[in-house]
């Protein structure tokens, strides 16, 4: 595993408060991006800072991901995401994301094998997913059974621990989801099959029935692998900032990845893609007019939102949502599948791309406008959109999940906070409240 390099400070900024002067230090990353120091500010000045949303806020310094948003970049450790969406595979991403380097050809061979040989879930799992109900969102269900297979593979954490933990998760997760969408319909369970590659197997675990096969489409195992890669990572966001949360407290990798899935289930954010598809189903149930919807979008007083259009970082255009535009179209022609939604979904981008309240507040398509169309195109059911992002942002939460616990630096996390509730007061017997 690569060793991340800390930035060191260059120069300062000078914070001057009720006659106390503190100098920050301006500590700059490898793509010049300056930030100030703030570790000694509350000791020096009794300031802290409040930042709601964390907008302005580094928590880490971090060798994995860079993005510009306002440029519309995005980059794994170097490497822009349109050529890793064209060229690589997901395990080649994983691998890169966690390792630091792309594999060599012995690395992703050893690492695919390593993979495929610890898919199968422990058999006392078919209990623990009987005990759930048909009807429960996928999503919670891949939360719990996350996080109960730290109950399976106990252990102190030991390098070799943690390395098996890693294999074992990105190993287990598509068949975790398989059998999380198999039984809310009531069907067996498919088990992994070693042949298959980690989408085709996917798919196959999915989709095949004890009566019939399953015959993997290549150019669909082809889209849903580009799909995991232009998932894979994305810095700070919700979910990764959780997992690093729950990590700081040196709770295990199970317990942080599976509150990473909580986080990531929020419509805000993972969510979002299945939102995206839930807008376009009712545009189309109620007339299909993409246009009216735009307007109650803009509306300030309804609280409708164009699902799948704006981001807190990209302020241009998503990098992500680009690429799978050109995979939507592609798709679409060679899967032959004519979709009202799609139709409906390129509408709205036109009347939302055109319109002055779309480009005043920079809101433009996110990766998840066009993944949910993907997801419809291949056959992936609605409710499964999140946890399809969930495995695809596995290897990334992994990745600095292991950068935070390799800093020497890493403290608790533990955000402080201005308090705005009642000041000291007597206690008010029972007899005496209004
Ligand atoms: N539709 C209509 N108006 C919007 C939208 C939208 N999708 N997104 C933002 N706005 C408006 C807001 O009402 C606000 O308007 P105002 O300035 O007049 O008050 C302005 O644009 C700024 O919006 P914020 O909510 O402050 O932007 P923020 O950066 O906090 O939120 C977010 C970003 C959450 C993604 C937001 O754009 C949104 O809710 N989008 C829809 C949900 C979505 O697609 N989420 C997926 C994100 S991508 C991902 O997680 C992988």
């Amino acid at each position: 595993m690569s060793t991340q390099t800390s930035a060191t400070a260059k120069t300062n900024a000078v914070l001057t408060y009720e006659g106390k002067t503190l100098n920050l230090p301006i500590v700059v990353g490898t793509e010049n991006e300056p930030a100030a120091d703030i570790g000694k500010l509350r000791s020096a000045t009794g300031l802290i800072t409040l930042d709601p949303g964390y907008g302005n806020t580094g928590a880490c310094q971090s060798a994995i991901t860079f993005i510009d948003g306002e440029k519309g970049i995005l980059r794994y450790r170097g490497y822009p995401i349109e050529e890793l969406a064209e060229k690589s595979s997901f395990l080649e991403v994983a691998w890169l994301l966690m390792n630091g380097e792309l594999p060599t050809r012995q690395e992703l061979e050893g690492f695919r094998t390593n993979i495929t040989r610890h898919t199968l879930l422990h058999e006392d799992f078919r209990r623990f997913f009987d005990a759930l109900p048909k009807d429960a969102h996928p999503m919670p269900v891949l939360a719990a059974t996350v996080g109960a297979l730290a109950t399976f593979y106990q252990g102190p954490e030991t390098e070799k621990h943690l390395q098996d933990t890693v294999i074992r998760l990105l190993a287990k997760m598509p068949t975790i989801a398989a059998c999380s969408y198999k039984h809310s319909i009531g069907q067996p369970f498919v088990y992994p099959q070693n042949r298959l590659d980690y989408c085709s197997n996917f798919l196959n675990m999915m989709f095949a029935t004890p009566c019939e096969e399953y015959e993997v489409d290549p150019v669909v195992a082809h889209a849903l692998d580009q799909l995991l890669i232009l998932h894979a990572d994305h810095e700070q966001n919700c979910s990764t900032s959780t997992v690093r949360l729950v990590g700081s407290s040196q709770a295990n990798l199970f317990a942080a990845i599976s509150a990473g899935i909580g986080a990531l289930w929020g419509p805000l954010h993972g969510g979002a893609n299945q939102q995206v598809i839930e807008m376009l189903e009712q545009i189309e149930r109620e007339d299909g007019n993409a246009d009216r919807f735009v307007a109650r979008a803009k509306d300030k007083n309804d609280t409708t939102r164009l699902m799948g259009f704006g981001h807190r970082v990209y302020k241009n255009y998503d990098p992500r949502a680009k690429v799978l535009r050109e995979t939507c179209d592609r798709l679409v022609n060679k899967l032959d599948v004519s979709s009202k939604l799609l139709d409906i979904a390129r509408r709205l981008e036109e009347v939302a791309l055109s319109d002055e309240y779309f480009i005043s507040r920079k809101l433009y398509p996110n990766v998840d406008f066009y993944s949910g169309v993907i997801y419809k195109a291949l056959g992936i059911p609605t409710n499964m959109f999140t946890v399809m992002f969930a495995m695809g942002r596995l290897p990334g939460w992994i990745a600095h999940f292991m950068e935070m616990r390799r800093d020497p630096d890493n403290r608790i996390g533990r955000p402080r906070q201005v308090y705005t509730g009642a000041t000291l007061r007597p206690y008010l017997p029972i007899d005496k409240r209004g």
